[in-house]
């Protein structure tokens, strides 16, 4: 594993964006899996001065997001779909048919499922995967539990993400009570992972998933036993390791 600690936010977003601009470089046709909350946007947002300079391409690109709300509509500014249109999506020249979220809005939560990890599949898999870590180790929503989820599966939301993540929200009763993520098995099929932390209220679970045991009551902690893992983080998230 390799683990860069950054100065702050600013050089932990540059760092990591760096890592992406590489692979991209290295594999124009990349498939990139992409992750939403507040850590990744600074990232996001060096994307897309690197592709305004002229140094990145989307134009072969692909994705492949972690997760969406399920109930929420493409145009629900909560959506994932909608947060990665506006942070990255409708800044770069990527391909509309090249970019690829669960559908929130899907009849059929289990054939949903079955969807999307057949299209990972059936794109070769992610050469990246770009992850951030919830304060209770979640990757993706793959929350705290007894065992490692494999596939892309429906889950419920524990009161703790809901908490956390009620701040987007008007109210804590307006955040979905479900949501579709890729499975730990998922993830640890991509190639290459990077995560991302910043800021003190991090430091505690970074330590706890990258030092302490693997356990599925820490999910991020299996990422222990992924061959290509980067950490880039910034000082306040990683003071305790
Ligand atoms: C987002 C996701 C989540 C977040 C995590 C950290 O697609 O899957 O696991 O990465 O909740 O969120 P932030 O970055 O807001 O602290």
């Amino acid at each position: 594993m390799k683990i860069y600690k950054m100065k702050d936010y600013e050089q932990m977003s540059r760092k990591a964006a760096g890592i992406i601009l590489a692979q991209v470089i290295s594999r124009p046709d990349s498939v990139l899996g992409l992750a939403t909350g507040s850590t990744p946007i600074g990232l996001y947002d060096q994307l897309v001065k690197w592709y305004e300079s002229g140094d990145l391409d989307f134009k072969e690109v692909k994705t492949v997001n972690l997760d969406e709300y399920r109930g929420l509509t493409r145009e629900n500014d909560q959506s994932y779909y909608y947060f990665m249109h506006q942070h990255l999506f409708h800044r770069v020249n990527i391909c509309p048919e090249n970019v690829h979220l669960p559908d929130g809005m899907a009849e059929d939560g289990e054939a949903e499922c079955r969807r999307y990890e057949a299209l990972i599949d059936s794109l070769g898999g992610a050469d990246l995967q770009l992850l951030g870590i919830g304060h209770n180790g979640h990757i993706g929503f793959n929350e705290p539990d007894r065992y490692f989820a494999k596939e892309t599966h429906c889950v419920k939301l524990q009161e703790s993400t809901i908490e956390a993540n009620k701040r987007f929200f008007a109210s804590a009763e307006e955040v979905p009570r479900y949501a579709y993520t890729m499975g730990i098995g998922t993830i640890m099929k991509a190639r290459k992972i990077l995560i991302v932390a910043n800021g003190a209220g991090k430091a505690e679970i970074v330590k706890k998933a990258f030092f302490g045991p693997v356990t599925p009551e820490v999910p991020a902690s299996i990422l222990q036993m992924h061959p290509d893992v980067t950490l880039v983080g910034d000082e306040e998230a990683l003071a305790l390791i």
